[in-house]
This record gives structure tokens, sequence and C-alpha cells, in this order.
């Protein structure tokens, strides 16, 4: 049978055990690790996209996301609470609906985390070329170099974003000599970003250009502009959905925390609760003091982000009348218009200091995953070879960081932010459907933590992320079964029968550089 090949959550948590990890984490500490993988491009760049598409409805459109991200964390904290090991989405796939169904989800965050990558990237080239070069150094890159080529969405005179290519390749670069983000650095820069943002809220709320006339109309392109439009309050919703991403991460950590069942709902919900009310202020600030309404098209409807229209109009603004819409370095450019220059530069500066650390996290997690595969036999294992010397994934790790800085050389940040939403929701997706076959098939397995009415909240996650999803603009959304199709290709002429479950066998080590025991297991059916 083609979705027989469930893989025995026993043989998984035999896994977790071996690892036995110091349980050292409190809930303080994993909301902390939630929020610096959360907060980054989303907030400080996306903004700007965001109102393209919903004007002041951008608020609205944090508050959609934000409740469709807390009910699918509510559900990985649930699994991950059973099942606290490596892989995220495509372990607890694994573990319920099977080989091939966990390989597509694999294969889906292998797309949305580098391409995440890429579009932080991206994100932070605006803030390095905005802020560093323009404002700081007073240099001011041509513009062939400062953007990707106008036919792939970038900007007029654009031919390739050099400092997003530069930034990939370093961050790959420090993932291969072994940098892995520390607590301590985390902390730092979760402080740096939080002050930021909170100057931000302060500034903007007490400056004499805030005017409540800005918010009207609240909804200019509506709350639905339509499937596959990507405009309206749920168009933006599905765009800044990014901002979101990265606090199932927080659920990686189950194993290391301290009483999981009460800590790790806590820092998934809280993380994302903390970045829902503050991505709602931020998004109130910009727009009641620049106003955020979208550049309209002749037919009324707003242009289309990361389009070739839209760039031309933008260009045609003097750069210190430049529309929310069009800036590249959203937030910065919001306190520069309002008399703050310095303070936006500072803004400007956390942005580009702290950024750098998403990059890493989503590479780092992305060859994680591929790695995960790769342990179970289904990707080839030579690419996830660990170099004898830095003890890190490197020939998956370059080929991560090639795709990341060519995506980030020559793609807008709108554009790539979307195409990583579409993965991401169908992973969330994914870990809800796999949380109801586990409550049915294996009832009375032990959860530290279960999720109140799962069976209202799983189907509402599922309804959540497919609609979100049939909001993204249409070439989004064809990405990714195009994406999947290739994955099946492989599925069936690779991996299918060089799966070690498929063959017997389970390896119950879960270290990068640790050792792997084979353990038999009876074959499943198919
Ligand atoms: N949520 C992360 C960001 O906004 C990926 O950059």
């Amino acid at each position: 049978m083609i979705f027989g090949r469930v893989k025995p959550l026993d043989a998984i948590l035999a896994t977790a055990e071996k690892k036995s990890l110091h349980r050292t984490l409190g809930w303080f500490q994993l909301m902390l690790f939630g929020i610096g993988c959360v907060i980054g491009t989303g907030i400080f760049v996306l903004t700007a996209a965001g109102a393209q598409k919903a004007g002041p409805g951008l608020m609205l459109a944090f508050a959609i996301a934000g409740a469709v991200c807390i009910i699918a964390a509510l559900c990985y904290a649930e699994i991950a609470s059973m099942i606290p090991v490596a892989g995220s989405a495509y372990t607890y796939s694994y573990a319920s609906v099977g080989e091939l169904l966990a390989w597509t989800v694999g294969w889906a965050l292998i797309m949305e985390y580098a391409i995440a990558a890429a579009a932080v990237s991206v994100g932070w080239s605006g803030y390095f070329s905005g802020t560093f070069l323009n404002e700081i150094l007073g240099v001011q890159l041509p513009a062939w170099l400062a953007a990707g080529p106008l036919v792939l969405g970038g900007a007029p005179g654009g031919l390739i974003n050099l400092p997003a290519l530069i930034i990939a390749l370093l961050v790959t670069g420090l993932l291969i000599v072994g940098t892995s983000e520390s607590a301590k650095v985390n902390a730092v820069l979760v402080l740096v970003k939080v002050t930021a943002l909170t100057a931000f809220i302060a500034l903007t709320f007490t400056s004499p250009d805030f005017d409540a006339s800005h918010f009207n109309p609240f909804l200019p392109a509506g709350v639905f502009g339509g499937f596959g439009s990507g405009l309206g309050a749920v168009g933006a919703a599905a765009t800044i959905f990014f901002a979101y991403v990265g606090f199932d991460a927080v659920s990686t950590a189950a194993e290391e925390t301290k009483n999981p069942q009460r800590n790790v709902p806590i820092g998934l919900v809280g993380s994302l609760l903390f970045c829902t009310l503050f991505y709602i202020l931020v998004a109130a600030g910009a727009i009641g003091t620049i106003g955020g309404q979208p550049i309209m098209g002749p037919n009324g409807v707003p242009f289309p982000t990361g389009s070739e229209e839209l760039a031309r109009q933008c260009a045609t603004y003097a750069a210190d009348q430049l529309p929310l819409v069009c800036s590249n370095e959203a937030l910065a450019h919001v306190l520069r218009q309002i008399g703050w220059s310095s303070i936006g530069n500072l803004l400007g500066i956390a942005a580009f200091l702290a950024l750098p650390s998403v990059i890493l996290v989503l590479i780092y997690g992305q060859t994680r995953i591929f790695f995960v595969m790769a342990r179970d036999g289904l990707l080839p294992e030579s690419l996830s070879r660990v170099h004898p010397k830095f003890k890190t994934p490197h020939i998956v790790t370059m080929l991560t960081g090639g795709a990341v800085a060519l995506g980030a050389a020559f793609f807008p940040v709108g554009k790539l932010a979307d195409i990583s939403n579409a993965g991401t929701l169908y992973a969330f997706t994914m870990v809800a459907v796999a949380l109801l076959v586990l409550r049915r098939r294996d009832p009375s397995r032990r959860r530290a933590f279960r999720v109140p009415a799962a069976w209202l909240i799983a189907p509402l996650t599922i309804a959540g992320c497919v609609f979100l999803f049939l909001n993204l603009p249409y070439e989004a959304m064809l990405f990714l079964p195009g994406w999947g199709l290739l994955g099946i290709v492989i599925y069936f002429a690779y991996s299918r029968s060089r799966s070690h479950l498929g063959r017997g066998i389970v390896e119950v080590v879960d270290d990068v550089a640790g050792e792997q025991t084979m353990v038999p297991i009876e074959p499943p059916a198919g």
C-alpha cells in the first residue's frame, strides 16, 4: 500500500531516549528562543508589501495570520511533547500519515527554509544599502547591484542584489565552520530587536504626525481580494504570515525543556502572542504617521507587489517622499519621515545586526531536515556527510547556501516570502493532520500536553492554513505543487527503494556528528 509505510513511534522515541539531553529550559528561555527565530524581515520589511495589499487593513492581516499560527502552535505543542525529536513536521508525518506524505512535507520544508532564508537576506540587503551604506557612510550602491532585475520583480535598473548574495554566502560559511547560535547571542539579539520595535511604537504613537485620518479608508482593497490575487486583508495575511514563521523551532527544543507540559505551550503560544501584539502596534504606528494606502492601478485595484508597474510607480518618488509601500526598509523610513532620522538609523542598525541570525537559523533548519531525511535513507547520505574537522554537514550546507544566495540575488523579498509561506502552510496543515491521526491511532500514549478541544482546533488549523494558501498570489500557490511533483518523481525514482524503513531498519540516533545504530524492525507492508 502506498501510504502504508508509517514509522513506528517506539523507534522514533528510542532516538530521543538515546539522546537524553538535560532538561534545562524554562518557558522564558523558550519564549526568547521563539522570538529570536520569529522577528525578522516580516515586520522590518514586509510591512511595506502588506500595506500595498491591504492598506491600513494590514493590522487586521497581522491578527489573522497570528491567529492561524497560534492554533497551529498548539498542535505543534502536543506533538512535540509526544515526539520530542528533530525533524519537526517531517518526523511527525512519518509517524502518522506515512513515508510518502512525510517525504512531501520534508521536501516542502527544504524549499520553505531555503527560500525563507533568501527572503530574509533580501530584507537585510534593504537595511544594509539604505541605512548602513547610504545614511551612515554616504555611499550609494549602483542600482544594478542593489536589486534583482525588473523582469523578476526587482527594481528599475536592477540586475543583481549583491549585498543579499554576500550575506547569504557569509552565513553559509559560518554554518560550515560550525557556528551555531548560542543562547546568549540570541538573548542579546532579541533584546536589540524588541528595543528597536518598542522605540518605534513609542515614537510613532507620540508623534505629532500621528493622525487617525490615515486609517481611512481602512480596507481600500477589501477584506477578501479574491483567491489567487494576493490582495485585501487576507491576501496581506497570507504574505505577512512570513513574519511568524520560525516559531516551530521551539517545538524542537521540547526534549530539553523542564516540565514540557506547561513550558512548551507557554513558549510557543507566548512568543506568538507577544509578536502578534507588537506587529499590530508597529503597523498602527507606521500607518498612523505616514499613511499606508496602496498605490492603485487604473482600475482601482492595488498594483501587485513585486510587479513591474509598482516598481515603476515607486521610482517616480523622491527618496524622502517615498510612500510606505515603496520602501525597502519600511520601519527606518517611517522614523526618518517623522523627524527621528538618527533613531531610524539605529533601528536600521538593529535590523542589520539581527537579521543574519534569522538567516542562520533558517539555513541550519533546512540542513537539519535534509540530514534527518538522509538518515532515513530518503536522500543521499553522501550529501549529508559530516566534515572531518568542522563536524558539520558541509556538503548540504554548501548546496543550500548556494541556492539561497541565487534566490536572494535575483528575486524580490515579497515573492520569496510568498513562495516560502506556501511550503510552511503545507507543513502546518500536515502537523494538524498528524495530531488527529495520532489521537485516533495511539490514544493512550503519553502526551505531556494535550490540545484542548483538539477536534475543533486541529480542523480549524487545517482550514486556516488552506484559506491563507488560497489567498497567496497564483505564482506562489502554483510553485508548491510544481515543487511537490518534482519531489514525488525523486521519491519514486530514488528514495522509495532506498528507504531504511522500507528495508526494515531504523536508526536511533539524532546527532549530526553522532554515531548511528541500526535497529532491525519488521518491514511495513508496501
Ligand atoms: N519570521 C521570520 C522573519 O520574519 C522568518 O524574518
